[in-house]
């Protein structure tokens, strides 16, 4: 049970991805982006958030708007600092941006990531469609689920 926030975390927004945040991407990730793919993903509508322990990153989320929608591309948190709430205090960012802007949030999300569910499931999304064999595994595939938050102040 880890949703309780008892790390004092900051969040700061950034222009651009950094090689640090690759480095928690490859330690979070069974298959993690590319290197290229990562570092390139920025510009209009990108918004990168790095959470930070200290001095130290330890987690980020990468949204990218299009008109009034947000698509949550990706999340991670070091692996030796997950379960400690810094994940959930990502999404409650990403979730105040989306509200103040009335933007809907889409993510998609392995159906085996249990974790991610969890975290997904509490802050307030649902789920409203599944892709089979949307990740290629080691030497299968897996659906994805596609997940939506929807702004309270919708009309
Ligand atoms: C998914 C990930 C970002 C979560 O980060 P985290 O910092 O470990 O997450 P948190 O500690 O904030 O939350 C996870 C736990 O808190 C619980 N939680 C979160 N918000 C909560 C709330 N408001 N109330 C109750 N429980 C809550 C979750 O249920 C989960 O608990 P459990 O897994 O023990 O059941 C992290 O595990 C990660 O980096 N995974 C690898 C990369 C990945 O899979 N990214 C997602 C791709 S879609």
């Amino acid at each position: 049970m880890a949703a309780t926030q008892q790390t004092p975390v900051s969040l700061i927004n950034l222009a651009a991805p950094s090689r640090n945040l690759y480095q928690i991407e490859c330690a979070a990730h069974t298959r993690p982006w590319s290197a290229e793919v990562f570092l390139q993903s920025k510009g209009p509508g990108y918004r990168w958030c790095e959470a930070r322990i200290g001095s130290q990153p330890v987690g980020f989320t990468v949204c990218q708007q299009v008109a009034d929608e947000l698509t949550l591309h990706n999340i991670a948190v070091s692996p030796r600092y997950q379960g400690q709430g810094i994940g959930a205090v990502l999404i409650k960012d990403i979730l105040a941006y989306a509200e103040a802007r009335l933007l809907t949030v889409f993510l998609e999300v392995r159906v085996s990531n249990q974790k991610a569910l969890n975290l997904y499931h509490h802050s307030g999304f649902e789920t409203v469609g599944r892709r089979p064999h949307y990740y290629r595994l080691q030497d299968s595939f897996e659906d994805g689920l596609v997940m939506r938050w929807t702004p309270a102040t919708t009309p």
